[in-house]
């Protein structure tokens, strides 16, 4: 019963804009947004059919809903461990397909992404919140989806990106400066908040020329607030009745679908139609203004539903990446000192630190970062030969399992940069390319691949480059990071909040350098 309240807890209005959803709803919210996770029907396929193993842990009408526990990312994986690359849950009335081989879930989502490119139905995601299926992350793919789509792959595609390589930068500088800053200041930084404001102020600047100056600015708090509410709302926290059609009753009684109509009407679009205007009058460069130079005709509800993909699918992806990545240096002090000593020899050599397009000059940070986001993955939770996938399922590739597997990944529960050395092509190539030469699943798979690739690894080797040849990473008095556990946070798996200090490296020849100079 204390589970089913559990369950049920988050759709009560008093818990809009809290952070702190369930395993359950956060592993449902993970797959209605953004991880792969499609409607197939290949039943027609004349092949031997083998029956999809379904874990045992189900009770009735919810099916493996309560099974999941805290960590549904690690649940699935055992299951897979006991069952196979290919395995069955209930979620409620919903089936679920669950994956974890990358070869099958290639297959599934590349070879037959003309049947698995669609969106699980999400009631607030595909009416109110995309604007009647506007945008790209929640459209079905019809033929706008198509347009919309290449509008943003071809404005977000690596020629592109290098524009904005100096904004990017220049970010990773402010972030890094706030973090010794407040280390010397408070004695140790919980670093969440500021990798927020530095991945808000990317996707802001680089889409609407926009940028807020510290994490107390009151517009950053606004816009925060509205990707937080817009991520909730999108939660099956918020749409338990498409689990549980019985919920459907707290609809009627709570009013929750005129609430988030009334969020949207009063505070989300105006704030995102004002956006997109300043951006068409910006002095700079910016996604909105490439869009009307590249003659991408999308209508006003267009412009503001993908505005709001941008910001919503790019703030916590990113930022989680790189608290993952900071606490997992925190954890290799002798990883640490390899990765500084390979940017300072750069910077003794240039007199300024590399920048995205000089990555090839520093193979083992590339590495360092690739091997972080294979260890622990940001993104949760795609038919498959001789298996029957009965139509209407939704098929999810199991992330954390995905990159734990041994078949994939030898020795796959160590941290092990090395094993990236031979592969530090860049991670848009290495996601669009040969599914042997992929390096880590954390952008997704097939139409549906993360558009932003390019724009995200920027965004995490800035601020890499810039945390390492300035800073040592410590752990505080209270001990190192978790990295064992993990928070569902909606579209993301977050680390356990930690705080740790930021301690300058008073002679790195980083800080002989101006650092005007990157
Ligand atoms: C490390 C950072 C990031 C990660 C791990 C990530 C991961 C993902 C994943 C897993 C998907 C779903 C792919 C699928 O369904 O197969 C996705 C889609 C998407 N991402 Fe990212 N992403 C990141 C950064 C960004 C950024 C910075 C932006 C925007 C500026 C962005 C915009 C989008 C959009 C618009 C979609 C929807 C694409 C569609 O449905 O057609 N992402 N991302």
């Amino acid at each position: 019963m204390d589970q089913f309240n559990k369950l049920i807890k988050p759709i009560s209005l008093s818990n809009f804009g809290s952070k702190d959803v369930l395993p359950i709803v956060s592993i449902t919210a993970a797959t209605s947004i953004l991880y792969a996770s499609y409607q197939i029907f290949l039943s027609q396929k004349k092949v031997a059919s083998k029956k999809i193993p379904i874990p045992g842990s189900s009770y009735p009408y919810v099916g493996h809903m309560l099974s999941l526990g805290e960590l549904p990312g690690k649940t699935v994986a055992k299951w897979h461990e006991e069952l196979g690359p290919i395995i069955k849950i209930r979620m409620g009335v919903q089936n679920w397909i669950m994956v974890n081989d990358p070869i099958l879930a290639h297959k599934i989502f590349v070879v037959k992404g003309a049947e698995t490119s669609h969106r699980p139905y999400n009631t607030y995601a595909h009416n109110s919140g995309a604007l009647g299926e506007k945008g790209v992350a929640f459209a079905q793919p019809d033929s706008r989806w198509k347009e919309n789509r290449a509008a943003a792959l071809s404005v977000l595609a690596p020629k592109h990106i290098e524009k904005y390589i100096p904004y990017i930068h220049k970010e990773a500088k402010d972030l890094v400066t706030r973090f010794i800053e407040s280390t010397e200041k408070e004695g140790s930084v919980d670093p969440f908040k500021h990798l927020e404001l530095n991945s808000m102020n990317v996707i802001t600047e680089t889409s609407f020329s926009k940028r807020f100056d510290s994490v107390e600015d009151p517009e950053f708090i606004k816009l925060s607030s509205i990707v937080e509410t817009t991520m909730l709302y999108c939660g099956a926290e918020s749409d338990l009745a498409n689990f549980l059609p019985i919920v459907s009753i707290y609809d009627y009684f709570f009013g929750n679908q005129a609430d988030q109509k009334k969020f949207n009407l009063n505070e989300r679009n105006p704030y995102l139609r004002s956006l997109v205007k300043e951006a068409t009058y910006a002095k700079g460069p910016n996604v909105i203004k490439a869009l009307e130079e590249g003659g991408f005709k999308l209508t006003d509800e267009e412009l503001m539903a993908l505005a709001s993909d941008l910001i919503v699918a790019g703030t916590d992806t990113a930022s989680i990446t790189l608290a993952w990545n900071i606490a997992i240096m925190c954890h290799y002090p002798d990883i640490q000192r390899k990765v500084s000593a390979e940017i300072d020899q750069f910077i003794e050599s240039n007199g300024r630190i590399p920048n995205f397009k000089e990555r090839e000059q520093v193979p083992y940070c590339i590495s360092v970062m690739k091997e972080s986001m294979r260890y622990k993955p940001t993104t949760t939770f795609v038919y498959v030969d001789g298996y029957i996938i009965p139509k209407g399922a939704s098929i999810v590739s199991s992330m954390e399992s995905m990159h734990m597997n041994s078949d994939v990944y030898t020795e796959s529960k160590k941290f092990s940069p090395e094993r990236f050395l031979n592969n530090i092509k860049t991670m848009q190539s290495a996601a669009n390319g040969k599914i042997e030469e992929r390096d880590h699943f954390n952008f997704g798979w097939g139409r549906r691949i993360c558009p932003a690739i390019s724009l995200a690894e920027t965004e995490i080797f800035a601020a890499f480059v810039q945390i390492f040849s300035r800073c040592f990473v410590e752990p505080t008095s209270d001990g190192l990071p978790d990295i064992e556990n993990a928070v569902n946070s909606g579209i993301t798996t977050a680390p356990v909040r930690y705080k740790v200090k930021f301690i300058k490296r008073k002679n790195s020849p980083m800080s002989q350098l101006n650092l005007n100079v990157f």
